[in-house]
């Protein structure tokens, strides 16, 4: 390693950070071993993987894994490689099998991971191989659910997945007690959308109040344009009620506040956001009405979060019921997918808006989300320039406020970013 761990340490500062965690690969590789291979990475949800045999592949950093439902119903996340010469065991993104087969030279495995066969065993006799040596099924990795979401770790020793979440689980328990049977299901596919840039850029963009105004203001124009042509009592479009709060002013989002955790998770808003003026559709309000009673509902639907970050992989909108998920691929790509969710209970009409959201903000055809995206580019081409070795964060710096079990600021805050990096030095360093 060409750094040593003070010099780690040492780029990460109270207001700012070393240029070197967006530009040297050498980082990238350090960030999958120590945080992305201690954290909690979020895998999927439980809905992915309906019945027994289902799976779903992807990567957790840079390690192939599965996600699979045995025959006892129970839900493992393995090591997507075959234990005899190492291949990769499935390769499709989701489907259904009886057991794991290996395209090569045809090892099976329970769903459960564990060996079940080898062809021509008898060529094993005498040696000291045993097949049901543990070392040779596929290897599980520690996994834990939360409302059906489900988090893997290779942490040998990690915090339980609650503790680790702690007050951000207040925002997922949220986006489940929003559906009157208090359960969500995966619904309506994937939008994979490739980023060129590094993975930190998505998520320091995701509580980052100062930039809607001026990067997304052309399409909040647009739309507000478009909105004025439309004919006096016709009916109220739901796009008109997502485009335009992104060019909220910086006192609305000033008001909103931030509110950060340890282990780096964070969200924007709580009593405001900008999604807490969307209408509420009648049929829903009366389901979740006689589910939950007045009071408990108003509680549930005045709980208005933006965006929340469940640091490094997973960021979640409760209030949309779309959630988006990082994949790292190299310092300078990132694969974001969002999947959206349906509320259990609810009318059609919920998932049609989650729907319709995900494409008009998150999709790579989207009005909004591209804006973003230029000016992740514009970074990760910008901070090769050695101008200056640092990128700031000061805003608000020690206006933030402490609190038993977290950290509460304005919306305008770098509280966000300052709760990301405290945990990148926590991680970076304490895992070496
Ligand atoms: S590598 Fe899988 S059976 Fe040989
Ligand atoms: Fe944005």
């Amino acid at each position: 390693m060409s750094y040593t761990e003070q010099q780690i340490a040492d780029m990460v500062q109270p207001t700012k950070v070393h240029r070197s965690l967006y530009t040297d690969p050498e980082i990238f590789d350090l960030e999958m071993e120590r945080i992305w291979a201690n954290a909690w990475i979020y895998i999927g949800h439980e809905s992915q993987v309906p019945e027994k045999g289902s799976y779903m592949t992807l990567n957790y950093g840079k390690v192939p894994v599965v996600m699979v439902r045995d025959n006892d119903n129970d839900v493992h996340v393995l090591h997507n490689r075959c234990g005899h010469k190492g291949a990769k065991l499935v390769d499709r993104p989701c489907g259904k099998i009886p057991a794991f087969r290996c395209c090569y030279h045809g090892w099976r495995y329970r769903l459960d991971g564990k060996l079940l066969g080898v062809p021509h065993l008898q060529g094993y006799d005498g040696t000291d191989f045993d097949k049901d040596d543990p070392q040779y099924s596929m290897q599980k990795m520690t996994s834990e659910s939360f409302r059906g979401f489900v988090f893997a770790t290779m942490n040998p020793n990690p915090p339980d997945l609650r503790t680790w979440m702690g007050g951000a689980a207040d925002v997922m328990d949220n986006l489940c007690d929003r559906a009157p049977e208090g359960e969500v299901e995966a619904a309506g596919g994937v939008l994979r959308y490739e980023h060129e840039c590094n993975w930190k850029m998505f998520i320091e963009n995701l509580n980052d109040t100062m930039h809607p105004m001026i990067v997304h203001r052309s399409v909040v124009e647009s739309a507000l344009d478009y909105i004025k042509t439309l004919p006096e009592g016709s009916p109220r479009r739901d796009e008109a009620e997502i485009i335009p709060p992104f060019g909220a002013s910086y006192e609305t989002f000033e008001e909103t506040g931030i509110t950060g955790f340890r282990f780096g998770h964070h969200y924007d808003g709580g009593k405001t956001s900008i999604h807490a003026k969307y209408t509420l559709d009648p049929e829903y309000e009366a389901a979740m009405l006689k589910a939950y009673g007045k009071e408990r509902m108003q509680e549930i639907l005045s709980f208005n979060t933006h965006n929340t970050l469940y640091y490094p992989s997973l960021t979640i909108k409760s209030a949309v019921q779309n959630i988006r998920v990082v994949r790292p691929i190299a310092y300078n790509k990132t694969i974001i997918e969002t999947w959206s969710f349906r509320l259990k209970g609810a009318p059609d009409s919920m998932l049609k808006r989650t729907l319709l959201y995900s494409r008009l903000i998150n999709s790579n055809g989207s009005m909004v989300g591209p804006d973003d995206l230029t000016a992740y580019f514009r970074m990760q081409e910008g901070l090769q320039s050695q101008a200056s070795d640092w990128i700031e964060m000061h805003r608000n710096f020690a206006r933030d406020e402490k609190l038993e079990d977290r950290m509460v600021g304005k919306g305008t805050s770098d509280l966000d970013v300052r709760t990301q990096f405290s945990a990148w030095r926590e991680y970076m360093t304490e895992a070496a």
